[in-house]
């Protein structure tokens, strides 16, 4: 896909309109069509509960998402992706903010360090495919007073790169911080920077269907490569595929926070004692055993979205009855339970003969699930999400292979 289509990520009429306005401040160096944008064009902005303002995607694979939650866009940016850190603000701090937006989560960050940081540095790296995107971030109304930084760091790219013109971006960023923009597929960004570089990584894509190439196995590998020992990757969301593949990269995973969601997000760290709550017991169970734990693959960090969706189908397809347990009515939840719904019960042991686990009790069952007994919410070195799905994955090859009596 060119550029320019896969930059085309909001809104087409709110794309146009600030491609405009950015086109009209080029030719006529009139300070106006920026500075009215907003009142002008106000409805193209949601409105979310904190009173900050957030924007629609255009519609992919039929669907329209906003950039940011309802409940509150720069609410999301502190609950989701600074409360779960644990900055060592006596030491110089390198984010990595990708699928920068409106930079709302950079804006979060810079507030935080200003508020806590000692005499040390802050270095952030954002990344975002889209010009125009960015450039709406200097088009909405600054939720915090840090969103002027943010807002003069995207300012001067865009002039950098000729989308716009003029400085009219007027906040000094402080002498202690940094902040770089990266317009370009985060694909290719992450591929160019140093090993063990960053703190933190706000991973912050639409969602899983619309954009799976940036939660691949591929592209966790490189978060691995850059993130420092104590670092910690945040995003928000719980989809089994995402959490499996952090797991495939040699993350260990925890559980984030919940806001404006059902269920909590996902912090990944390549220390465990950064992540200080498990995931659901049965988030655990399914991750490990059935094929939505199977994660998206971009091999080469270059194939279109429909590409990675449509093999990793295929592989689920593969794996089924083979080497997973079928996630078909949730069957391995119900490893190690009694079930009264006769009819359920029938299918989900269908599903669990093709794998060698004559029931749902059987002690093939139970072996499998035996980990489970130590659950815990907080979790330690000891006792947490990844070693539990790792011997639980474990423990159903050997069932599958017929030889756990042994183990
Ligand atoms: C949910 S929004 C992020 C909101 C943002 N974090 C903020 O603070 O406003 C997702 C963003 O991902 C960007 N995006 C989509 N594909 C991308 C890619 N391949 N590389 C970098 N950014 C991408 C979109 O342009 C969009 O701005």
């Amino acid at each position: 896909m060119s550029y320019e289509n896969s930059a085309r990520v909001i809104n087409d009429d709110i794309f146009d309109l600030v491609n405009e306005c950015f086109g009209q401040e080029k030719s006529t160096r009139n300070i106006e069509a920026r500075v009215n944008f907003f009142d002008t064009y106000n409805n193209y902005f949601v409105l979310t509960d904190d009173g900050s303002y957030s924007i629609n995607s255009r519609e992919i694979n039929h669907k329209v998402e906003t950039l940011h939650t309802s409940t509150g866009a720069i609410s999301e940016s502190f609950e989701k992706f600074i409360r779960p850190m644990k900055f060592d603000y006596d030491e110089d701090i390198a984010i990595l903010d990708i699928c920068a937006g409106l930079g709302y989560n950079t804006s979060a960050a810079l507030a935080d360090f200003i508020r806590n940081g000692n005499d040390c540095r802050l270095t952030v790296d954002m990344v975002e495919i889209s010009k125009a995107t960015l450039a709406c971030g200097l088009l909405v109304p600054s939720p915090i007073r840090e969103h002027d930084y943010t807002k003069k760091a995207i300012e001067d790219e865009l002039i950098n790169q000729d989308y716009a013109s003029l400085s009219l971006e007027k906040a000094e960023i402080p002498e202690n911080i940094e902040i770089n923009v990266f317009i370009e597929d985060a694909r290719k960004t992450v591929q160019r920077l140093e090993d063990d570089t960053y703190d933190a990584i706000f991973l912050d894509p639409f969602s899983q269907n619309m954009a799976p190439e940036l939660f691949s196995l591929e592209f966790f590998k490189e978060f691995r490569r850059v993130i420092k020992d104590n670092g910690i990757v945040a995003t928000y969301t719980s989809a089994a595929p995402i959490r499996a593949g952090f797991i495939e990269a040699d993350f260990c995973i925890g559980l984030g926070p919940i806001f404006g969601r059902k269920q909590g997000g996902t912090l990944a760290s390549p220390n465990q004692l950064m992540l200080d709550y498990a995931l659901p017991k049965n988030d655990e169970i399914r991750i490990a055993l059935s094929d939505v734990g199977i994660p998206f693959r971009d091999p080469g960090l270059d194939n279109s979205s429909e590409f990675i969706l449509n093999q990793r189908t295929e592989e689920r397809h593969e794996a089924r009855h083979n080497t997973k347990i079928s996630s078909a009515v949730k069957t391995p939840i119900f490893l190690g339970r009694e079930m009264d719904d006769e009819k359920l019960k029938r299918r989900v042991e269908r599903n669990l003969a093709k794998m060698n686990i004559p029931s749902t009790t059987s002690k093939e069952a139970c072996y499998i699930v035996e980990c489970e007994e130590n659950y815990t919410e907080k979790q330690d070195l000891k006792n947490n999400s990844t070693q539990r799905i790792l011997e639980m994955k474990k423990r159903l090859k050997n069932v599958k292979n017929g030889n756990y009596l042994s183990t």
